[in-house]
């Protein structure tokens, strides 16, 4: 294929960059030597019209609603998989064979347990800590708690590192619930999957044990399949954008799991549950407060509505929206929440400001209802995201670490203040 150029034209002198095309036909203009051709740069304020690197991770096509991991569309993984083999699929590139997945789930668990002295940790944050707040700052002590050992070779101990977070992230989540509440913590067990692992761990006691339920484990695996990966996300950005410093991994996914918590982002899983409780609490009509989304001097957002990149419905939304069928079924529960969750999906799709401005339900809409079925407190939610996000953070931050084009992430910036000035001594500036 010839390559093609695209033309800029400035003080009526032409330069050309060349345009990259992905193997799905996106194109890009490649303006990486712009400034040193120019002497300009660009300005694209929250980095929407900007691709920031090549990726072979996941595809997704916001107008088509398509979403793939490796190439294997969001929903025969969500029909077929499993997290863990989907997370082996994201972290390698390739789907395991029976052998490459036993043994990857005998080191997830051989290294499930925590260093028990992180346990004084956790019973030290305030028992009203949000506990991504605690789980951003645990993921960043693991650190101390496994230093690097110079006689394991680079490979080796990114593999270590790995594991060691996809398993253990899990255990603390469970951990950091049963010390909130003044329980017993629970420790993983060999013979658990990965799933079935952390709901007895959440939700075992001596007292009551817990049951476990094969469709529950399956309902969470595709919760957490769902959440995997979503290419350059606001916290797979700062994932890389930290780790482009070099810093360790768990530096890098603690910056990630911070950058989660925010309600605009994974934090909108809470939010969405918050909202439809609001709604209830109001006794149920909808309409008030699709007029305060569209209410421009109300800063009222729908939650669980639009995305950066979908303009059309999430397809995550649609397979999350079966799921909370097939859970409630399962329990035999009804939740007045999907109900007022449905009129308000039903009454927003009509609404012109809704169609107009292409607001969809994303996935957070429907994944809050799934994880109250399966009992999971609601300062959890985020928490639960970021366990299903963690395979992506990962392969996104070794990606980077590959890449042959990794540069350190160093933004710029158009200056606005004010221009140079001469220092006030502080009795000569006005009062
Ligand atoms: N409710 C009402 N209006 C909305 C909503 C919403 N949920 N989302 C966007 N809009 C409107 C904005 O007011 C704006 O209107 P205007 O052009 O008339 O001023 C327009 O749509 C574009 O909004 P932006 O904020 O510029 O779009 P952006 O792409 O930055 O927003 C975002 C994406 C942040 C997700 C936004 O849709 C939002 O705030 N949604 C609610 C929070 C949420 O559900 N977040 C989870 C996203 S999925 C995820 O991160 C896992």
């Amino acid at each position: 294929m010839t390559q093609e150029y695209a033309k800029l034209i400035i003080d009526g002198k032409t330069y050309e960059f060349p345009i990259i095309v992905g193997t799905e036909g996106e194109r890009a203009i490649d303006i990486s030597t712009l400034r040193k051709e120019t002497g300009l740069i660009t300005f694209d304020p929250g980095y929407a019209n900007t691709g920031s690197c090549k990726s072979s991770i996941t595809f997704m096509d916001g107008e088509k609603g398509i979403l793939r991991y490796r190439g294997y569309p969001i929903e025969q993984l969500a029909e077929h998989s499993t997290f863990v083999e989907t997370a082996y699929l994201l972290i390698n590139g390739e789907l395991p064979t029976r052998k490459q997945l036993n043994r990857f789930s005998v080191l997830l668990n051989d290294h499930s347990m925590v260093h028990e002295d992180m346990r004084h940790f956790f019973q030290s944050f305030p028992r009203r800590a949000h506990p991504m707040g605690i789980l951003s700052s645990m993921v960043n002590a693991l650190r101390a708690f496994y230093p690097e050992i110079p006689e394991r070779s680079e490979e080796e101990e990114i593999n270590v590192t790995v594991t060691r977070l996809l398993s253990k992230v899990r255990t603390m989540a469970a951990m950091s619930y049963k010390i909130s509440r003044g329980h017993m913590v629970v420790y993983p067990r060999h013979d658990l999957s990965y799933a079935a692992n952390f709901l007895n761990m959440m939700f075992h006691s001596p007292v009551r044990p817990y049951v476990i339920d094969d469709d529950l484990v399956d309902a969470l695996n595709v919760f957490w399949i769902l959440h995997a990966d979503h290419e350059q996300n606001c916290s797979t950005a700062a994932v890389r954008l930290v780790g482009s410093a070099r810093v360790n991994l768990y530096a890098a996914i603690s910056a990630g799991i911070c950058a989660l918590w925010g309600p605009l982002h994974g934090g909108a899983n809470q939010a969405v549950i918050e909202m439809l409780l609001q709604i209830q609490e109001n006794g149920g009509d909808v309409r008030p407060f699709i007029e305060r989304a569209k209410d421009k001097n109300d800063p009222f957002r729908l939650m669980g509505f639009g995305h950066r990149v979908y303009k059309t419905y999430d397809p995550r939304a649609k397979i999350m929206q079966k799921i909370c069928y097939k859970v409630l079924k399962k329990l035999k529960r009804h939740d007045p929440l999907l109900d007022i969750a449905r009129k308000l999906e039903e009454v927003a799709l009509k609404d012109p400001y809704f169609i107009d401005h292409n607001l969809y339900p994303n996935v957070d809409f429907y994944s809050g209802i799934v994880l109250r079925a399966l009992g999971i407190p609601l300062n959890m939610f985020t928490v639960m995201f970021a366990i299903g996000r963690l395979p992506g953070w990962i392969s996104q931050w070794k990606e980077s670490m590959e890449d042959p084009q990794w540069k350190l992430h160093r933004p710029r910036q158009i200056y606005i203040g004010v221009g140079e000035r001469e220092y006030i001594p502080i009795d000569k500036r006005e009062e």
